[in-house]
């Protein structure tokens, strides 16, 4: 796969997928006009999203596919507890995508980006339609805001300065990935180069403005803990003090404690039709 240990991250994706729920709905009512019979949801990590879709297409064969088997056992105790349909398949992209078709929609959140070649992943997920089937892919979109700029501590705009070091720490990922190809990320364009037709991307936004519910806060805390351990080489030494003061529990200016917390993002859905009935 990479370097990521997918395993590991089971609670933050399930934070985050909780945390970012707004933008998975409004981006199903986008799907509203549509009956499909089979879906896949590819690189479905702990089946959020692949359970809402259960909940929302409840005549639709839903099947959460991914390649950590973990995370995949998360999603079925998920489906189990929300009460929905949900099959599970393990498969390593690209080449485990093979057989997975035909599907009537093909949603894929946040995954492409991690496999080496971008485009062939696309051709790959568009070859998996039906006619007349939807690829819906989540990439790009904006970075995350989560604290004021100035915390009462340290030197303000510490996340414009994680998120440049985020955008380091991804450049490196991809360099390291299985046959890398470097790509204009034009995803609109590269869904149409894979047949596709239809094109359109819409952003959709997740505000959760302070005071956050504490699972909203869980996931702060988890996903600069985890920035805190990724980014260490990126960031500079009072960077990662005032990181380590966010993350001390017993600190009051601390992300447990603060009350000023916020959750505020956007991601961006690029959606394509296979030509066909
Ligand atoms: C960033 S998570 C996204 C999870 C979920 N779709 C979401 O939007 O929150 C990426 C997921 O893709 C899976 N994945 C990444 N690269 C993969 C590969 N080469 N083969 C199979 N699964 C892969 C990981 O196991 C992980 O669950």
């Amino acid at each position: 796969m990479n370097d990521f240990d997918w395993a590991a991250m089971a609670d933050l994706l399930e934070l985050e997928g909780e945390a970012h729920s707004p933008y998975v709905r409004q981006a199903f009512e986008e799907l509203g006009h549509l009956t499909p019979r089979r879906i896949l949801d590819v690189g479905s990590g702990p089946g959020v999203a692949a359970c809402r879709l259960a909940a929302a297409f409840p005549q639709a064969e839903v099947t959460a596919v991914d390649g950590t088997p973990e995370l995949l056992a998360r999603a079925e105790e998920r489906a189990a507890r929300l009460g929905v349909r949900l099959r599970t398949r393990v498969a390593e992209f690209p080449a485990g995508l093979a057989g997975l078709g035909p599907a009537d929609l093909v949603w894929s959140g946040q995954v492409v980006h991690h496999v080496g070649d971008q485009q062939g992943a696309l051709d790959r997920l568009a070859g998996l339609l039906a006619p007349g089937g939807v690829l819906a892919i989540v990439e790009g979109g904006l970075q995350e805001r989560r604290l004021p700029r100035d915390l009462g501590f340290g030197r303000p705009g510490l996340e414009a300065r994680v998120d440049a070091a985020m955008a380091a720490r991804f450049a490196r990922m991809r360099d390291g990935l299985p046959d890398s190809v470097a790509v204009v990320e034009d995803w609109p364009g590269m869904l149409r180069a894979a047949g596709l037709t239809d094109v359109r991307s819409r952003t959709f936004l997740v505000d959760r403005p302070a005071p956050l519910a504490e699972e909203h806060r869980r996931f702060v805390r988890r996903s600069l803990e985890r920035q805190r351990t990724g980014l260490g080489e990126f960031l500079d030494a009072e960077d990662l003090t005032t990181l380590d003061r966010l993350l001390d529990p017993a600190a009051p200016e601390g992300v447990d404690r603060r009350a000023d917390l916020f959750l505020l993002t956007a991601k961006t859905v690029h959606f394509g039709r296979r030509p066909g009935h």
